[in-house]
Protein backbone atom coordinates (compact mmCIF):
# COMPACT_ATOMS: atom_id res chain seq x y z
CA UNK A 1 0.00 0.00 0.00
CA UNK A 2 1.35 3.33 -0.69
CA UNK A 3 1.83 6.39 1.92
CA UNK A 4 -0.90 8.01 -0.11
CA UNK A 5 -3.15 4.81 0.21
CA UNK A 6 -2.68 4.12 3.77
CA UNK A 7 -4.26 7.75 4.57
CA UNK A 8 -6.93 7.38 2.61
CA UNK A 9 -7.57 3.71 4.00
CA UNK A 10 -7.67 5.13 7.47
CA UNK A 11 -10.62 5.63 9.06
CA UNK A 12 -11.50 9.52 9.81
CA UNK A 13 -13.73 11.74 11.33
CA UNK A 14 -14.01 15.06 9.93
CA UNK A 15 -15.53 17.86 12.27
CA UNK A 16 -15.09 20.95 10.31
CA UNK A 17 -16.26 20.41 6.95
CA UNK A 18 -18.48 23.98 4.73
CA UNK A 19 -20.92 22.14 2.69
CA UNK A 20 -20.54 25.32 -0.06
CA UNK A 21 -16.78 24.92 0.54
CA UNK A 22 -16.49 21.30 -0.15
CA UNK A 23 -17.84 21.48 -3.82
CA UNK A 24 -16.51 19.54 -6.61
CA UNK A 25 -14.58 21.74 -8.99
CA UNK A 26 -16.27 20.08 -11.82
CA UNK A 27 -19.03 20.55 -10.36
CA UNK A 28 -18.72 25.07 -9.61
CA UNK A 29 -17.57 24.73 -13.69
CA UNK A 30 -20.96 22.65 -14.59
CA UNK A 31 -23.43 24.81 -12.58
CA UNK A 32 -20.82 28.21 -13.95
CA UNK A 33 -21.30 26.79 -17.83
CA UNK A 34 -24.92 26.58 -17.25
CA UNK A 35 -25.37 29.85 -15.73
CA UNK A 36 -23.31 31.32 -18.93
CA UNK A 37 -25.87 29.76 -21.20
CA UNK A 38 -28.83 31.33 -19.58
CA UNK A 39 -26.97 35.08 -19.41
CA UNK A 40 -26.97 35.19 -16.24
CA UNK A 41 -23.14 35.18 -15.80
CA UNK A 42 -20.50 35.67 -17.95
CA UNK A 43 -18.40 32.34 -18.02
CA UNK A 44 -15.14 33.56 -19.48
CA UNK A 45 -15.13 35.72 -16.52
CA UNK A 46 -15.66 33.45 -13.56
CA UNK A 47 -13.82 30.04 -14.40
CA UNK A 48 -10.08 31.25 -13.90
CA UNK A 49 -11.87 32.48 -10.54
CA UNK A 50 -12.69 29.23 -9.45
CA UNK A 51 -9.33 27.42 -10.84
CA UNK A 52 -7.40 29.93 -9.04
CA UNK A 53 -5.04 27.93 -6.10
CA UNK A 54 -4.15 30.06 -3.82
CA UNK A 55 -6.14 32.83 -1.74
CA UNK A 56 -6.19 35.21 0.39
CA UNK A 57 -8.84 35.02 3.32
CA UNK A 58 -10.86 37.94 1.96
CA UNK A 59 -10.77 36.52 -1.74
CA UNK A 60 -12.17 33.22 -0.12
CA UNK A 61 -14.98 35.44 0.94
CA UNK A 62 -15.74 36.91 -2.43
CA UNK A 63 -15.32 33.02 -3.56
CA UNK A 64 -17.88 32.01 -1.57
CA UNK A 65 -20.40 34.71 -2.58
CA UNK A 66 -19.88 33.60 -6.60
CA UNK A 67 -20.60 30.13 -5.29
CA UNK A 68 -23.72 31.13 -3.84
CA UNK A 69 -24.87 32.43 -6.80
CA UNK A 70 -24.12 29.75 -8.29
CA UNK A 71 -25.84 27.04 -6.02
CA UNK A 72 -28.74 28.60 -4.14
CA UNK A 73 -31.80 26.94 -5.80
CA UNK A 74 -33.39 23.85 -3.92
CA UNK A 75 -32.36 21.46 -6.68
CA UNK A 76 -28.28 22.02 -6.62
CA UNK A 77 -28.18 22.38 -3.03
CA UNK A 78 -29.82 18.65 -3.19
CA UNK A 79 -26.76 17.45 -5.55
CA UNK A 80 -23.97 19.12 -3.54
CA UNK A 81 -24.48 17.22 -0.50
CA UNK A 82 -25.04 14.02 -2.16
CA UNK A 83 -21.51 15.03 -3.48
CA UNK A 84 -19.96 15.78 -0.66
CA UNK A 85 -21.21 13.17 1.32
CA UNK A 86 -20.08 10.18 -1.51
CA UNK A 87 -17.05 12.30 -1.37
CA UNK A 88 -15.88 12.03 2.50
CA UNK A 89 -16.66 8.34 1.87
CA UNK A 90 -15.00 7.26 -1.13
CA UNK A 91 -11.77 8.50 1.36
CA UNK A 92 -12.80 5.99 4.41
CA UNK A 93 -14.34 9.18 6.53
CA UNK A 94 -16.93 7.38 8.76
CA UNK A 95 -18.06 10.11 10.91
CA UNK A 96 -19.20 13.45 9.14
CA UNK A 97 -20.18 16.72 10.54
CA UNK A 98 -21.43 18.99 8.15
CA UNK A 99 -22.12 22.29 8.46
CA UNK A 100 -23.75 25.05 6.26
CA UNK A 101 -25.55 28.61 6.28
CA UNK A 102 -29.52 27.78 6.02
CA UNK A 103 -30.37 30.35 3.44
CA UNK A 104 -33.10 32.63 2.31
CA UNK A 105 -33.83 33.26 -1.31
CA UNK A 106 -36.93 35.17 -2.47
CA UNK A 107 -36.36 34.41 -6.29
CA UNK A 108 -36.22 30.87 -5.73
CA UNK A 109 -38.82 30.69 -3.23
CA UNK A 110 -36.24 29.30 -0.59
CA UNK A 111 -36.72 30.00 3.57
CA UNK A 112 -33.90 28.88 5.93
CA UNK A 113 -36.62 25.95 6.45
CA UNK A 114 -36.82 24.88 2.58
CA UNK A 115 -32.62 25.07 2.46
CA UNK A 116 -32.20 22.56 4.97
CA UNK A 117 -34.89 20.40 3.28
CA UNK A 118 -32.76 20.47 0.43
CA UNK A 119 -29.97 19.19 2.22
CA UNK A 120 -31.85 16.29 4.13
CA UNK A 121 -32.86 15.58 0.33
CA UNK A 122 -29.54 15.34 -0.70
CA UNK A 123 -28.35 13.55 2.42
CA UNK A 124 -31.46 10.50 1.31
CA UNK A 125 -30.06 10.34 -2.02
CA UNK A 126 -26.75 9.25 -1.56
CA UNK A 127 -26.42 5.87 -3.73
CA UNK A 128 -22.56 5.14 -2.69
CA UNK A 129 -22.71 4.38 0.59
CA UNK A 130 -25.67 3.78 3.72
CA UNK A 131 -25.95 7.11 5.30
CA UNK A 132 -26.71 7.14 8.90
CA UNK A 133 -28.07 10.44 10.09
CA UNK A 134 -30.31 10.54 13.42
CA UNK A 135 -30.14 8.30 15.72
CA UNK A 136 -33.32 6.51 17.58
CA UNK A 137 -36.86 6.64 17.37
CA UNK A 138 -38.75 8.87 18.85
CA UNK A 139 -42.45 10.84 18.06
CA UNK A 140 -41.07 13.11 15.86
CA UNK A 141 -38.95 10.58 14.04
CA UNK A 142 -41.10 7.61 12.49
CA UNK A 143 -38.20 5.48 11.29
CA UNK A 144 -37.52 2.18 12.59
CA UNK A 145 -34.06 2.37 11.51
CA UNK A 146 -31.22 4.94 11.62
CA UNK A 147 -30.39 4.29 8.20
CA UNK A 148 -32.43 6.07 6.13
CA UNK A 149 -31.14 6.30 2.43
CA UNK A 150 -31.64 3.39 0.21
CA UNK A 151 -27.98 2.43 -1.33
CA UNK A 152 -27.88 -0.15 -3.56
CA UNK A 153 -27.10 -3.58 -2.33
CA UNK A 154 -23.20 -3.84 -2.84
CA UNK A 155 -22.60 -0.61 -1.13
CA UNK A 156 -24.90 -1.52 1.90
CA UNK A 157 -21.91 -2.96 3.68
CA UNK A 158 -20.29 0.51 3.42
CA UNK A 159 -21.58 3.50 6.14
CA UNK A 160 -20.97 7.15 6.56
CA UNK A 161 -22.81 8.82 10.11
CA UNK A 162 -23.28 12.18 9.38
CA UNK A 163 -24.73 14.84 11.42
CA UNK A 164 -25.10 18.49 10.47
CA UNK A 165 -24.77 21.53 12.06
CA UNK A 166 -26.16 25.05 11.07
CA UNK A 167 -24.22 27.87 10.63
CA UNK A 168 -24.79 31.64 11.38
CA UNK A 169 -23.00 34.02 9.52
CA UNK A 170 -21.30 36.85 11.08
CA UNK A 171 -23.19 39.13 8.19
CA UNK A 172 -26.72 38.13 10.05
CA UNK A 173 -28.36 40.10 13.19
CA UNK A 174 -29.37 39.04 16.49
CA UNK A 175 -32.80 38.06 14.75
CA UNK A 176 -31.92 36.12 11.76
CA UNK A 177 -29.07 34.23 14.26
CA UNK A 178 -31.80 33.42 16.40
CA UNK A 179 -34.44 32.04 13.35
CA UNK A 180 -31.33 29.65 12.52
CA UNK A 181 -30.92 28.31 16.11
CA UNK A 182 -35.05 27.99 16.13
CA UNK A 183 -34.69 25.74 12.75
CA UNK A 184 -31.83 23.93 14.66
CA UNK A 185 -34.10 22.76 17.14
CA UNK A 186 -36.94 22.11 15.07
CA UNK A 187 -34.76 19.58 12.97
CA UNK A 188 -32.94 18.11 15.71
CA UNK A 189 -34.29 14.81 14.84
CA UNK A 190 -33.14 14.61 11.60
CA UNK A 191 -29.87 15.40 12.44
CA UNK A 192 -28.87 18.66 13.78
CA UNK A 193 -26.90 18.29 16.57
CA UNK A 194 -25.15 21.98 16.40
CA UNK A 195 -24.43 25.35 15.38
CA UNK A 196 -21.41 27.00 13.83
CA UNK A 197 -20.54 30.90 13.70
CA UNK A 198 -18.59 31.48 10.51
CA UNK A 199 -18.07 34.11 7.91
CA UNK A 200 -15.82 36.86 7.46
CA UNK A 201 -14.27 37.45 10.39
CA UNK A 202 -13.54 41.39 10.07
CA UNK A 203 -17.49 41.55 9.90
CA UNK A 204 -20.08 41.57 12.96
CA UNK A 205 -19.49 42.09 16.82
CA UNK A 206 -20.08 38.73 19.31
CA UNK A 207 -22.53 40.82 21.13
CA UNK A 208 -24.38 40.39 18.10
CA UNK A 209 -24.75 36.60 18.17
CA UNK A 210 -24.32 35.79 21.73
CA UNK A 211 -28.25 35.83 22.40
CA UNK A 212 -28.90 33.31 20.29
CA UNK A 213 -25.82 31.88 20.96
CA UNK A 214 -26.70 31.54 24.62
CA UNK A 215 -30.44 30.85 23.97
CA UNK A 216 -29.02 27.63 21.62
CA UNK A 217 -26.69 26.23 24.50
CA UNK A 218 -29.61 26.09 27.08
CA UNK A 219 -31.76 23.90 24.90
CA UNK A 220 -28.70 21.45 24.47
CA UNK A 221 -27.13 22.19 21.05
CA UNK A 222 -23.35 22.03 20.86
CA UNK A 223 -21.61 25.08 19.68
CA UNK A 224 -18.58 25.64 17.48
CA UNK A 225 -17.21 28.69 17.13
CA UNK A 226 -14.47 30.22 14.55
CA UNK A 227 -12.59 32.09 16.82
CA UNK A 228 -9.17 33.71 16.48
CA UNK A 229 -8.88 33.61 12.25
CA UNK A 230 -7.67 37.34 12.71
CA UNK A 231 -6.24 39.37 15.83
CA UNK A 232 -8.70 40.52 17.89
CA UNK A 233 -7.61 39.44 21.35
CA UNK A 234 -11.20 41.11 22.92
CA UNK A 235 -13.59 38.72 21.06
CA UNK A 236 -10.84 35.72 21.54
CA UNK A 237 -11.70 36.02 25.19
CA UNK A 238 -15.28 36.42 24.98
CA UNK A 239 -15.81 33.44 23.12
CA UNK A 240 -13.64 31.24 25.08
CA UNK A 241 -15.46 32.52 28.23
CA UNK A 242 -18.92 31.63 26.46
CA UNK A 243 -17.11 27.72 26.50
CA UNK A 244 -18.14 26.58 23.43
CA UNK A 245 -17.94 23.05 22.90
CA UNK A 246 -15.11 23.11 19.77
CA UNK A 247 -13.48 26.17 18.57
CA UNK A 248 -12.14 26.20 14.62
CA UNK A 249 -9.06 27.50 13.90
CA UNK A 250 -7.56 29.53 16.77
CA UNK A 251 -4.48 30.85 14.03
CA UNK A 252 -4.11 34.58 15.84
CA UNK A 253 -4.17 33.70 19.43
CA UNK A 254 -1.12 35.84 21.33
CA UNK A 255 -0.15 34.02 24.98
CA UNK A 256 -3.04 35.02 27.25
CA UNK A 257 -5.48 33.25 24.47
CA UNK A 258 -3.37 30.25 24.61
CA UNK A 259 -3.20 29.78 28.43
CA UNK A 260 -7.10 30.47 28.61
CA UNK A 261 -7.95 27.83 26.12
CA UNK A 262 -5.64 25.40 27.78
CA UNK A 263 -6.92 25.55 30.97
CA UNK A 264 -10.38 25.35 28.97
CA UNK A 265 -9.45 22.12 27.59
CA UNK A 266 -11.68 23.20 24.65
CA UNK A 267 -10.84 20.95 21.31
CA UNK A 268 -9.45 22.82 18.56
CA UNK A 269 -10.68 21.99 14.97
CA UNK A 270 -7.27 22.39 12.90
CA UNK A 271 -7.06 23.19 8.92
CA UNK A 272 -4.13 23.37 7.97
CA UNK A 273 -3.75 23.63 4.22
CA UNK A 274 -7.10 26.60 5.07
CA UNK A 275 -4.91 28.07 7.16
CA UNK A 276 -1.39 27.97 4.83
CA UNK A 277 -2.97 28.88 1.40
CA UNK A 278 -5.60 31.98 3.16
CA UNK A 279 -1.73 32.97 4.87
CA UNK A 280 -3.34 32.78 8.21
CA UNK A 281 -0.22 30.77 9.08
CA UNK A 282 2.23 31.96 6.85
CA UNK A 283 3.88 28.11 6.89
CA UNK A 284 3.67 24.65 8.63
CA UNK A 285 6.98 24.91 10.68
CA UNK A 286 5.25 27.71 12.77
CA UNK A 287 1.43 26.61 13.06
CA UNK A 288 0.40 25.64 16.35
CA UNK A 289 -0.73 22.35 15.63
CA UNK A 290 2.84 21.51 16.93
CA UNK A 291 2.46 22.71 20.18
CA UNK A 292 -1.06 21.97 20.76
CA UNK A 293 -0.08 18.47 19.93
CA UNK A 294 3.08 18.30 22.05
CA UNK A 295 0.73 19.18 24.82
CA UNK A 296 -1.39 16.61 24.00
CA UNK A 297 -4.41 19.75 23.69
CA UNK A 298 -7.56 18.18 22.51
CA UNK A 299 -7.66 18.74 18.67
CA UNK A 300 -9.51 17.17 15.48
CA UNK A 301 -7.43 17.62 12.01
CA UNK A 302 -10.15 18.66 9.44
CA UNK A 303 -10.54 20.13 6.00
CA UNK A 304 -12.77 22.96 5.89
CA UNK A 305 -13.85 23.48 2.54
CA UNK A 306 -12.10 20.38 0.45
CA UNK A 307 -13.38 22.05 -2.93
CA UNK A 308 -12.27 25.07 -2.65
CA UNK A 309 -8.50 24.87 -1.09
CA UNK A 310 -7.90 21.38 -3.65
CA UNK A 311 -7.52 18.80 -0.88
CA UNK A 312 -9.10 15.99 1.02
CA UNK A 313 -8.58 14.80 4.62
CA UNK A 314 -6.68 11.70 3.61
CA UNK A 315 -4.46 14.78 2.25
CA UNK A 316 -4.74 16.80 5.76
CA UNK A 317 -3.20 13.81 7.82
CA UNK A 318 -0.44 12.78 5.19
CA UNK A 319 0.78 16.36 5.14
CA UNK A 320 0.21 16.59 8.86
CA UNK A 321 2.25 13.21 9.56
CA UNK A 322 5.68 14.20 7.05
CA UNK A 323 5.11 17.97 8.71
CA UNK A 324 5.50 16.79 12.02
CA UNK A 325 7.18 14.14 12.35
CA UNK A 326 4.46 11.75 13.36
CA UNK A 327 4.18 8.00 12.91
CA UNK A 328 1.35 6.07 11.68
CA UNK A 329 0.20 4.71 15.16
CA UNK A 330 0.30 8.61 16.14
CA UNK A 331 -2.08 9.31 13.01
CA UNK A 332 -4.51 6.69 14.41
CA UNK A 333 -4.53 7.56 17.54
CA UNK A 334 -5.58 11.37 16.55
CA UNK A 335 -8.06 9.66 14.36
CA UNK A 336 -9.33 7.95 17.27
CA UNK A 337 -9.35 10.57 19.72
CA UNK A 338 -11.74 12.99 17.71
CA UNK A 339 -14.44 10.50 18.65
CA UNK A 340 -14.59 11.68 21.86
CA UNK A 341 -15.10 15.55 20.15
CA UNK A 342 -18.30 14.45 17.98
CA UNK A 343 -21.61 16.40 18.58
CA UNK A 344 -23.45 12.76 18.06
CA UNK A 345 -24.18 10.75 20.76
CA UNK A 346 -22.74 8.19 23.09
CA UNK A 347 -24.31 5.38 20.86
CA UNK A 348 -22.64 6.97 17.88
CA UNK A 349 -19.52 7.22 19.72
CA UNK A 350 -19.37 3.25 20.60
CA UNK A 351 -20.04 2.46 17.14
CA UNK A 352 -17.31 4.93 15.67
CA UNK A 353 -14.85 2.78 17.93
CA UNK A 354 -15.66 -0.46 17.11
CA UNK A 355 -14.86 0.96 13.34
CA UNK A 356 -11.41 1.67 14.59
CA UNK A 357 -10.95 -1.76 16.21
CA UNK A 358 -11.71 -3.78 13.42
CA UNK A 359 -9.56 -1.81 11.41
CA UNK A 360 -6.50 -0.97 13.43
CA UNK A 361 -4.92 -4.68 12.18
CA UNK A 362 -5.94 -4.61 8.49
CA UNK A 363 -3.62 -1.32 8.54
CA UNK A 364 -0.76 -2.80 9.89
CA UNK A 365 -0.76 -1.36 13.68
P1 LIG B 1 -22.15 27.33 3.41
O1 LIG B 1 -22.43 27.74 4.83
O2 LIG B 1 -22.52 25.89 3.13
O3 LIG B 1 -22.71 28.29 2.41
O4 LIG B 1 -20.55 27.33 3.25
C1 LIG B 1 -19.81 28.48 2.87
C2 LIG B 1 -19.78 29.49 4.00
O5 LIG B 1 -19.02 28.96 5.09
C3 LIG B 1 -19.07 30.78 3.65
O6 LIG B 1 -19.93 31.70 3.01
C4 LIG B 1 -18.63 31.29 5.03
O7 LIG B 1 -19.70 31.91 5.70
C5 LIG B 1 -18.32 29.99 5.74
N1 LIG B 1 -16.87 29.70 5.67
C6 LIG B 1 -16.23 28.85 4.86
N2 LIG B 1 -14.89 28.85 5.09
C7 LIG B 1 -14.70 29.72 6.09
C8 LIG B 1 -13.52 30.16 6.79
O8 LIG B 1 -12.38 29.77 6.52
N3 LIG B 1 -13.74 31.09 7.76
C9 LIG B 1 -14.97 31.57 8.09
N4 LIG B 1 -16.08 31.17 7.45
C10 LIG B 1 -15.94 30.26 6.47
ZN1 LIG C 1 -14.39 27.08 8.56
Amino acid sequence: MTEADWFVALPKVELHAHLNGSIRDSTLLELARDLGEKGIIVFSDVEPVILKDDRSLLEVFKLFDLIHILTTDHKTVTRITKEVVEDFAAENVVYLEIRTTPKTNNSKGMSKQSYMEAVLEGLKSVSTVAVVFSHGVNEKNPFNSDVINNPSSETQEKKIFVRLLLSIDRRETTEAAMETVKLALDMRHLGVVGIDLSGNPVIGKWDTFLPALEFAKTQGLSITLHCGEVPNPEEIHAMLDFQPRRIGHACCFGDGEWKKLKSLNIPVEICLTSNIKTNTISSLDIHHFADLYKWKHPLVICTDDFGVFSTTLSDEYNMASSAFGLTKRDMFELSRNAIDFIFADDGVKRELQEIFASTERKLGL
